[in-house]
């Protein structure tokens, strides 16, 4: 591991990014040196948008911090998170709800890379009822969405839902 620069992996499926994400991901940027959005397959969910798709509305929202990049990652978390030189895996926390599935993952990933350490952030309060399946659901419904993701995001999610009302993104 490249001990001079301190580089964190911050994880997640980000079917689509959230405003609880960039914002966990704004801080977690102040706490490394470099900070990859990995965007993960979880083979429990049927995603929305292709992963070539997410990585894009991510690296939109993430033009004014030049220290994180964004990448997608297909295998194991804790492979890519070594060979990425990350000494860090950085979570979101939003609620109790969360602990017992992080607290599992979080204790399988030390099993199989002890050096690896999983950091928790605690998700503002303003995002702590938010979920990317709640947001995809409003939109679909064709409820607005506006407060709880980026621009470009809505923009996205009304192109996939409403495209007669997307109009052009300009940001
Ligand atoms: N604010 C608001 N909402 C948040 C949030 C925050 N700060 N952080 C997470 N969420 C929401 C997400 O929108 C998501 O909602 P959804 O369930 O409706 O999609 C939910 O919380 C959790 O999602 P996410 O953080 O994206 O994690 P995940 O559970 O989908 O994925 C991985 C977990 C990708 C990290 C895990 O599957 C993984 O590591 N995969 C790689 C393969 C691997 O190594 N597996 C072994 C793991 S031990």
């Amino acid at each position: 591991m490249d001990n001079q620069v301190r580089r964190a992996v911050y994880p997640g499926s980000f079917d689509p990014p959230t405003l609880g994400h960039l914002d966990i991901i704004q801080r977690a940027a102040q706490l490394f040196d470099e900070l990859i959005v990995a965007i993960a397959v979880n083979s429990q969910k049927q995603p929305l948008f292709s992963l070539e798709e997410r990585a894009e509305m991510l690296r939109e929202c993430c033009t004014h911090l030049p220290n994180v990049r964004v990448a997608t990652l297909e295998g194991l978390l804790v492979r890519f998170a070594q060979q990425a030189g990350a000494c860090a895996i950085v979570r979101g926390l939003r609620a109790v709800s969360d602990f017992e599935y992080e607290f599992q993952m979080a204790t399988m990933n030390r099993q199989l890379a002890p050096e690896v350490d999983t950091c928790f952030l605690m998700t503002h309060q303003q995002f702590a009822f938010l979920s990317s399946s709640m947001v995809k659901e409003v939109a679909r419904l064709g409820g607005a969405v506006d407060a709880f993701v980026p621009p470009n995001v809505a923009h996205r999610l009304r192109q996939r839902f409403a495209p007669e009302t997307a109009g052009n993104f300009h940001p």
